[in-house]
């Protein structure tokens, strides 16, 4: 841009190097005589926090009006791309309204452990879907001229010493989990801004991380837009600068303007690694200053309405016992939990917005279900994890005078939150107590459940039904009503699997881990792993019911086979087979049964929603490429689709799998392995010239001669001479080239050894 260039000649050096910085908490550097105004940037992702008044990062000091709309976790269960777009296009509007150039979020971090404290303001376990939803949203918000900053990049998977913890992760792992989860949204939304994370990667800062901003983000992934700290999150900028780092936020004092003016001047920046810097920080304020656009008023009665549709679609049904939901207007309620009235529509830190306009669910009955009877108790306490008999008591005499019980659980305000991770996966006791209970009241109990992430769940057998709501947005309450009246059917399904318990989780055994986070799990996160370790599960990724039936049918594949440069369009029917219209969330898996690398049973590639009236039928299509069939191969340093046969499944969750077929696909990249003496009998016997080679050395080879009374001793009942070569002959097969050598008592040389690699390696 011209007047990029224009505005960066005219600057100083101390001006560039104070652009670099915010001015404020929440406004970058103006230069009024240049035609630079300040732009402000702010939380998100799911609202708009904006504080006029006190500033903090925790979400403490007031902040103006905004919709609440549910935040990733819950949107996530929607599996529904328009809608978050539409999500993303009404948080624009806001930020328009409050002349806010840059919203803070989405935040795509892959949920490593469900006991992330901020797992709630992420989308998914998976990070084929959470990138996608991030895409959506990102899309969304920018078509209004509103900038987003994709957050926290990377790798900040717990809460618990999030400002300096080391996160230790193998390349394949941090490429097709953690970062796969940034990819396709940096590459195909293009964010104004990714928001560099606290923590460290592999014993780098993130702000200063050389494989993950100049390596991956900048050269490989070519993002030109602006990297921003996490609010503190600088150690050492013009160190940062060097790997592609731009903007401090926020402002720290003229100290930190004068390092970078130091460090030009004394050679160890640039200044054109400063001037790269200024002009992606320029282009993103003149696009701010452009796109302002003062005096727009946005509607809050239909952004709450899209919050309300939101909530309503996010929601998943978990069980259904007898059809125990929908309910009849006619029928008396008992409405329980004091989260009915007290609800937990959001969660904690620095997404906390103040709600436009907020109505509990009981408060919802009374103005728009009048012809409702119902009657309410607190059930527990909320804030103390005690049971409270006359509570129980007061629940147990209103569930008698009703016909069916609606019973609001969940995870309190204190419970979980940015900040801090969670030590278990319990809700509190007393709302476990109090759900047996009432199961014994014999009337049928409706569970509404508000949490952030996944809880052990073995209550869930007490109940008749369960909605997880997460933490809907502040048109939970209308949503709720919706559902419960079967008004809206539920279409949501869930993002994350509900493990039985937290021993069974991916990483329970260490996390959070202070100093140094190591990620042995490797690439075996939420499903890959409950799968791969073949562990029952409480709910399986992608579950969720609905108020219809589905039928899949007819499964195609436009080839049988392909080679890895190609497209693969996969169709399949839904047919909706109840008497309601209905959403489906299609969910499409690969398998790869002959792989040569350890890989997950199978993985998310796709996902379409549809909606079909009663009887109606649609065809859901889908595009696989090399990368749906791809594991991240460090060798080569790139994306490998191994030929072979591979499975494509289709179907209504990850544990319901309804039709399946294969595909032959056909690598176009030639692996060229290199060898040295260390090549083992077992890899030569891979290849055909290390075939000749092993023949020909076993041709020389003896069987040693057993002894009867040698026999005795290694042989048991079943044994017999064969089995014992076989064994040697296993054995063998891990043996080096170079130790064959040296067992070979000088018949095989060491020239030998090496006239055998050099001959391999041609
Ligand atoms: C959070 C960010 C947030 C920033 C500004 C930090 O503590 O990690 O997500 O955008 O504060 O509030």
């Amino acid at each position: 841009m011209e007047k990029v260039e224009k505005i960066l000649q005219s600057l100083t050096l101390e001006e560039k190097a104070a652009l670099c910085q915010g001015a404020s908490f929440w406004f970058t550097k103006e230069y009024p005589d240049k035609g630079i105004e300040a732009i402000m940037m702010t939380d998100g992702p799911h609202g708009l926090r904006k504080q006029t008044g006190e500033s903090d990062h925790l979400g403490i000091n007031k902040s103006v009006p905004s919709t609440c709309f549910p935040s990733a976790a819950a949107m996530c269960n929607s599996w529904d791309e328009e809608l978050i777009q539409k999500i993303g296009e009404a948080l624009g509007e806001e930020c328009q309204q409050e002349e806010v150039s840059v919203l803070l979020g989405p935040g795509t971090n892959v949920k490593r452990s469900p006991l992330c404290g901020r797992n709630f303001e992420y989308f998914s376990e998976d990070p084929f879907l959470s990138s996608n939803m991030a895409k959506s949203h990102i899309n969304g918000v920018q078509s209004k001229g509103i900038g987003t900053s994709l957050k926290h990049f990377a790798v900040n998977n717990q809460e618990t010493r999030r400002m300096n913890v080391d996160a230790v992760v193998d390349e394949r792992t941090l490429r097709e989990i953690y970062l796969a989860s940034f990819e396709t949204a940096v590459r195909e939304a293009k964010p104004w801004t990714i928001m560099a994370a606290y923590n460290k990667v592999n014993g780098e800062y993130c702000c200063e991380n050389h494989h993950l901003l100049k390596e991956i983000l900048r050269d490989e992934w070519g993002y030109e837009g602006v990297v921003v700290s996490d609010w503190s999150a600088t150690n050492d900028h013009p160190k940062g600068m060097e790997e592609g780092f731009d903007l401090r936020m926020p402002y720290a004092g003229e100290v930190k303007n004068q390092k970078i003016v130091d460090a030009v001047k004394n050679g160890t920046l640039s200044e054109e690694v400063l001037d790269a810097s200024v002009r992606r920080i320029l282009t993103m304020v003149l696009r701010g200053m452009e796109n302002k656009k003062p005096g727009s008023k946005y509607d809050v009665l239909e952004h709450h309405a899209l919050a309300r549709q939101a909530a309503a679609e996010s929601a998943v049904l978990l069980q259904n016992r007898g059809n125990a939901v929908p309910v009849e207007k006619t029928e008396r309620l008992a409405v329980i939990g004091s989260l009915a009235k007290f609800m937990r529509f959001q969660g904690g830190g620095s997404s906390h917005v103040t709600p436009t306009m907020h109505r509990n669910f009981l408060e919802v009955l009374d103005n728009d279900y009048p012809e409702v009877s119902y009657c309410y108790a607190r059930g527990y306490r909320l804030k103390k994890d005690m049971i409270d008999e006359e509570y129980v008591e007061e629940a147990l005499q209103c569930a008698g005078e009703a016909d069916r019980v609606v019973l609001f659980l969940g995870l309190p305000n204190g419970w979980e939150s940015e900040g801090f991770d969670r030590t278990h996966l319990s809700i509190p006791d007393n709302q476990i107590d109090l759900l047996k209970c009432l199961s014994k009241s014999g009337k049928p109990v409706i569970v509404f459940l508000f949490t952030g992430a996944p809880v052990e769940m073995s209550w869930a057998e007490q109940a008749d039904a369960v909605f997880a709501m997460y933490t809907a947005g502040q048109a939970a309450g209308e949503a709720i009503a919706e559902l419960l009246f079967g008004e809206a059917n539920p279409c949501g399904k869930l993002s994350e699997t509900y493990p039985l318990k937290l021993s069974h989780t991916p990483c329970s055994l260490t996390y959070p881990q202070k100093e140094r986070a190591v990620y042995e799990e490797g690439i075996f996160v939420g499903y890959r792993y409950y799968e791969k370790k073949e562990l029952p599960v409480q709910y399986a990724f992608g579950h969720g019911l609905s108020y219809t039936t589905w039928e899949y049918s007819n499964l195609c594949l436009d080839k049988e086979s392909m080679k890895d440069n190609e497209v693969l369009t996969v169709t399949v029917d839904i047919t909706n087979t109840g008497n309601r219209a209905g959403k489906e969330i299609v969910q499409l898996y690969v398998r790869d049964p002959e792989c040569s690398v350890p890989r997950p049973v199978k993985e998310l590639k796709g996902f379409r929603k549809v909606f079909c009236e009663p009887g109606e039928m649609k065809q859901a299509v889908f595009e696989l490429n090399k990368r749906s069939f791809a594991y991240y191969n460090t060798e080569i340093a790139d994306w490998y689709a191994e030929s072979g046969t591979y499975e494509i499944l289709v179907g209504a969750s990850s544990d319901d799998i309804r039709l399946r077929k294969a595909v032959t696909v056909e690598s176009t990249i030639t692996i060229k392995k290199t060898y040295d003496a260390y090549v083992t009998m077992g890899e030569l016997m891979e290849i055909p010239a290390g075939q000749q080679i092993v023949n020909g050395m076993m041709a020389g080879y003896q069987m040693p001669e057993i002894s009867p009374e040698e026999k005795e001793r290694i042989l048991n009942d079943e044994d017999n001479v064969e089995d014992v070569a076989m064994d040697y002959a296993a054995m063998g097969m891990d043996m080096p080239l170079t130790k064959v050598a040296d067992m070979s008592e000088g018949a095989f040389t060491e020239e030998a050894v090496m006239g055998i690699v050099q001959m391999l390696n041609q």
